[in-house]
Parts: structure tokens; C-alpha cells; sequence
């Protein structure tokens, strides 16, 4: 066997051996006359046909493609497993600048490799491909969702990720005051785009105090127009450290829970929407040893993919709403294994998907 160094030898580690027990297929992609280059990574069918988005992105090089492709398809395994889908998990990338090289003609192509593995991997939106794009690809393959509701799709799915997000936020309470209310409770929200403002909706609702920041002044603007109690405050920075914050909610991008965050953080709670708001591991050991109640972000955001799940077999709102519903005792659930097995809630939610992940393959 030919030896292999450097970026590929990682990636074929990652691929066959790592530590969470490898993928089980990953197609890589190429049409020259569309210009499509794509890695469609399935980690685990376990549970049922792999799901997860395909994301359009300028990737400095193919190895960094498949890497990437390679962690976010293990990250959807445990998702779905966690938002009690049957679904396995799967991701795919699309190499480039959307802006640049996105087409018709690519997509259809794109479309046709995601037909050619017969539903073994479901696709949807993700970073730079939206709910028309997906319509594209659904011209030449049926294993598609995410898809606007002129199609039969679901269209926004925000709507679910945020009060998904609030079920986390309310067994965070639970968990630790003893009453799922958030009346009268300090929470500030970092990034109030299309889930944070539903969130702000969510809270104002309940009673809770909402305090707010975001880099786009447009976005504080609609909220303060419609809630004048909503105080906002300059940057994140700002927000993680405002006296007498109970709930930290990071809407924003990944990696808000680092090094220097977490020293200065003054919330007891952190519960949001981002994806991979641990910037790297042991920071949930750090959020712990403060004493800080970490609801994963993996289990609190999956409203929106129970939402494209759903609409697999007809979207209905309030079948998904009860799904999305169930992110609370989910969560509770975290925080109980947690504190039996002595160990920060995310690495219990990893305990519990992989366990429901085993006990399907014995079935
Ligand atoms: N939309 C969904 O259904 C969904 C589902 C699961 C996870 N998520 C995750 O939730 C997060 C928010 O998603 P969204 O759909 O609301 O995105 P969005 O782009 O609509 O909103 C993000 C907001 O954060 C703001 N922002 C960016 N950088 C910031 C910074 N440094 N400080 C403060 N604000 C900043 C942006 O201006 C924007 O208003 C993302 O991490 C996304 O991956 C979203």
C-alpha cells in the first residue's frame, strides 16, 4: 500500500480511524463542463439515511474540503441522533465562491451525485446555498429537503430553531432555579438575525429582561422599534460581561466560548443558537468549573433540522413544533446524565447520541 503524509494522511485518519470511529462513505465529486468540485461525506447511517446540508464555500484547498465535510457530517450524526431523528448523518461541500461559480447547470450537476446514492444521503441548505438552490438540485434528485414552500417546502426555518432554543433556554432554568420561567431572568442575546430576533419575541413573552447586540445596526434598529424596554449595548464583549446577566445567548457565529470569554462571562447560563460555540475541547470543562450551566448547542439549535425532516413527509408546523418541543426534556435529560456520570453537559449529550446511535446498529 502506498504511503500517504501530511494533510492526507490526516484526512484519511479522520476518514478510517478516528477516536469517534470513522465515516462509512465519502464520494467526491467532479463535472468539469459546470465546474462543480463537491466531497459528499456520510459518517453514519445508523439511525437512517444520512442528513445534513451542503455547504458552498471558497475552501483554501481540497484537503480542507474534505476535512471539513469529513467533521460536519459527524457533527449531524449526533445531532439527529439527539433530536430523535431517523437519521444518520451526512454533510456535503461545495468547493468555491458561491458568488462566483454558482449555476444552474452546477447544481444540476451537483444534484445528479446526490441522486447516484439512492437516498442514502438526504441534502438541504446550508452556508451559501439557500432554499431556491435546493430547488435546483431537486430537478434532478428527490433525496432533497429545505425547499420553498412554493415547491411543497417549509421554507424559513428559523422560526423552529429559535423556539427550540427557548425549550433549551427554559430547562436551563429548570435545571438550575428550579422553574422553567424567565420572567424577570437577565438574558442577552449576541446576533439578532433570523433566530435571535425570534428568540427576543420568545422572551419578551415570558417576562424576561432582553438585552441585545449585534454588528448590524439594522438588525437592533427592528427590535428596539417594536420592544423600547430591549436595552442594546455595543459589542459582545460588552454583553458577556453586563452585571447581573443570568442567560447568555450566542446567535451569532462559532467559536464564542473561548479563552477569553469564559474568564469574564458573567451569565450562570449559556444557551443559543450558534453552531460550534466551544472554540476548542475543554472548554466545556472551563464553562463547568465556573460554574456555568452549558445547554450544547447541538441539542437546543435542531428545530431547524427537525423542520427539514419533517418536511420529507409533508412539512406540518404544529407535528414539528411538538418535535422541536421535545428539545426541553432533551436537555434536562443532558443535565441529569451529566450530573450522574460527573461530567460537562456536552460531553453527556456525545455519551447519550452515541448510545442511541450503538443501540441501532444492534437492532
Ligand atoms: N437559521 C437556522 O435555522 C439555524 C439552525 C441551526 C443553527 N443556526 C445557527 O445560528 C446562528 C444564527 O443563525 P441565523 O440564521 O440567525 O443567522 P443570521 O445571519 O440571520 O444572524 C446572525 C446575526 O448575527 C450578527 N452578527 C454577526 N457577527 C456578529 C458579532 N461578532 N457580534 C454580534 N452580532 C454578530 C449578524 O449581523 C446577524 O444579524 C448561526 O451560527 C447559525 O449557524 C441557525
Amino acid at each position: 500500500m502506498t504511503d500517504v503524509t501530511g494533510a492526507n494522511a490526516d484526512v484519511l485518519h479522520t476518514l478510517f480511524r478516528s477516536e469517534q470511529g470513522g465515516h462509512e462513505q465519502v464520494v467526491l465529486c467532479q463535472d468539469r463542463a459546470s465546474g462543480l468540485k463537491a466531497v459528499i461525506a456520510i459518517h453514519s447511517t445508523a439511525l437512517g439515511p444520512a442528513l445534513g446540508g451542503t455547504r458552498f464555500y471558497p475552501y483554501a484547498s481540497e484537503a480542507e474540503a474534505v476535512t471539513d465535510a469529513l467533521n460536519l457530517s459527524r457533527g449531524m450524526s449526533y445531532k439527529n441522533a439527539m433530536a430523535g431523528l431517523d437519521h444518520g448523518g451526512g454533510k456535503a461541500v461545495i468547493i468555491g465562491d458561491p458568488e462566483q461559480i454558482k449555476s444552474e447547470e452546477l447544481l444540476l450537476a451537483y444534484g445528479r451525485f446526490v441522486d447516484s446514492l439512492g437516498g442514502r444521503y438526504v441534502t438541504a441548505c446550508d452556508v451559501g446555498t439557500y432554499v431556491a438552490d435546493m430547488d435546483v438540485v431537486a430537478r434532478e434528485s428527490r433525496w432533497v429537503t429545505g425547499r420553498s414552500p412554493e415547491n411543497g417546502g417549509a421554507g424559513d426555518s428559523s422560526v423552529l430553531t429559535a423556539y427550540g432554543v427557548f425549550q433549551g433556554m427554559r430547562a436551563s432554568a429548570q435545571h438550575l432555579w428550579g422553574s422553567p420561567a424567565l420572567h424577570g431572568r437577565k438574558v442577552g442575546i449576541a446576533g439578532v438575525g433570523k433566530v435571535g430576533h425570534h428568540l427576543v419575541e420568545h422572551l419578551i413573552s415570558d417576562g424576561a429582561e432582553v438585552v441585545i447586540t449585534d454588528v448590524r445596526e439594522e438588525s437592533v434598529r427592528r427590535i428596539r422599534d417594536r420592544h423600547p424596554q430591549v436595552t442594546a449595548v455595543a459589542d459582545t464583549a460588552t454583553l458577556i460581561r453586563t452585571e447581573g446577566l443570568d442567560v447568555y445567548a450566542p446567535c451569532a457565529l462559532g467559536g464564542a466560548l473561548n479563552d477569553a470569554t469564559v474568564p469574564v462571562l458573567t451569565a450562570r447560563v449559556v444557551c443559543g443558537a450558534a453552531n460550534n460555540q466551544l472554540a476548542h475541547p475543554g472548554v466545556e470543562k472551563d464553562l463547568a468549573d465556573r460554574g456555568i450551566l452549558y445547554a450544547p448547542d447541538y441539542v437546543v439549535n435542531a428545530g431547524g433540522v427537525i423542520q427539514v425532516a419533517d418536511e420529507l413527509h409533508g412539512f406540518d408546523f404544529d407535528r414539528c413544533k411538538a418535535k422541536a418541543s421535545k428539545i426541553f426534556d432533551t436537555t434536562l435529560a443532558i443535565f441529569a446524565r451529566a450530573k450522574d456520570d460527573g461530567i460537562p453537559p456536552a460531553a453527556a449529550a456525545d455519551r447519550i447520541a452515541e448510545q442511541r446511535m450503538a443501540e441501532a446498529r444492534r437492532r
